[in-house]
């Protein structure tokens, strides 16, 4: 089976499109996302346009903010300041590279964690592997998101990543392991890699290299996810994965282009919905940690809400205890039990939205 990112990722634009139309009308404005981007790199500038355009697309509004590439760090930073103090700001993204003499480690950190809409910000690093509430970085969110809607079980599977980069090797480990998988990061150091991926359910490479991962490294019938975007000398676009000798090996696998690609640009639409959502209907930020929960649990009643948020809408069917409920991370969520843990008495059985933490 064929993976297709593209058109995965068109229907959850169009579902995002509806969706914001209806916020627009609720909320008398729509999700806002900036995008800086500093100097003229042909690549970046390409990216850049890419996200734009998807932000046209769902109807956000939303601007560039195009700086020199002789721009002072002091500018872009203070650029930032004044983005993380508009109201009207819901996402900010910072398109990487950056020029040499700017620090990236400074810039991403200056970026307001709630409006970290790439997820690179160190608190919201910090955040998914606590398993707290969080921004996800968007490429390992679209990876999930494929493997959901191809069907792909991850629960007590073998995953190897190869690649240990901290916006994707990392992440989809780690969202991974929280779906169960037993998870493997393998690297450039990896001894007899081939053996290692072939012992994979599912394979995701991301390592950057033209077609490495040969029919060789693959099981057959696993899930292949191919992050690679590489241009090869005739200026063809190749993923990391030698697609047409491991596609009759593979039980699934993303093409490329049009498999994760499209889906990581995806994702930044739904992380600055779930920014503006944060703002505007759960009204607190999710950094104030220390609210009661039984306060909390009322605040989030979704029967009190009058809009179910649609990218909440596939947890719907989920149920769970009190206790379950306070270790979740953003979802709908029905507590099934009475129980008198944590404040929580007979009355707040019911259906949450939840952002705990
Ligand atoms: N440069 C290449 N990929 C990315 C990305 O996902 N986010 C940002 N901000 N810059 C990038």
């Amino acid at each position: 089976m064929i993976i297709d990112g593209k058109q995965i990722s068109q229907s959850l634009k169009d579902a995002m499109k509806i969706e914001v139309d209806a916020l627009a009308e609720q909320y008398g404005r729509r999700p806002c996302l900036m995008v800086i981007i500093v100097g003229d790199n042909p690549a970046s500038r390409s990216y850049v346009r890419g996200k734009i355009k998807a932000t046209e697309y769902c109807g956000f509004d939303g601007h560039l903010v195009e700086l020199p590439e002789d721009v002072s760090e002091a500018t872009l930073l203070a650029e930032i300041d004044k983005l993380n103090n508009d109201p009207l700001v819901d996402g900010i993204l910072v398109q990487l590279p950056l020029p040499k003499h700017i620090s990236e480690d400074k810039v991403i950190a200056a970026i307001s964690a709630e409006k970290d809409v790439d997820g690179f910000h160190p608190e919201n690093v910090a955040r998914l592997w606590l398993n707290q509430h969080c921004i996800l970085p968007c490429t390992p969110k679209g990876i999930i998101e494929l493997l959901d809607q191809a069907g792909v079980e991850m629960a007590g599977k073998k995953a190897v990543v190869i690649g240990r980069s901290n916006i994707v090797g990392k992440p989809v480990a780690k969202l991974l392991l929280d779906r169960n998988a037993t998870v493997t990061i393998a690297h450039s150091r990896t001894k007899d890699l081939a053996a290692v991926c072939r012992e994979a359910d599912i394979l995701v490479a991301a390592v950057g290299r033209a077609k490495m991962v040969t029919a060789e490294y693959v099981k057959p019938g696993a899930a292949v996810i191919d992050v690679g975007i590489n241009r090869t000398e005739d200026g063809k676009l190749v993923g990391d994965v030698d697609y047409e000798a491991v596609l009759p090996v593979a039980g699934a696998i993303t093409p490329v282009p049009g498999g994760v690609g499209p889906m990581t640009i995806t994702m930044l639409m739904r992380n600055t919905i779930e920014c503006f959502l944060e703002r505007q209907i759960l009204g607190k930020s999710y950094v104030q940690k220390h609210f009661q929960l039984r306060k909390f649990l009322i605040d989030m009643d979704i029967n009190e809400q009058k809009y179910i948020p649609q990218y909440l809408s596939h947890y719907n069917s989920i149920k769970c205890t009190c206790s379950q409920l306070k270790r979740k991370c953003c979802g709908i969520w029905k507590v099934s039990k009475r129980r008198k843990k944590h404040g929580i008495s007979e009355q707040n059985e019911g259906t949450y939205i939840t952002r705990l933490q």
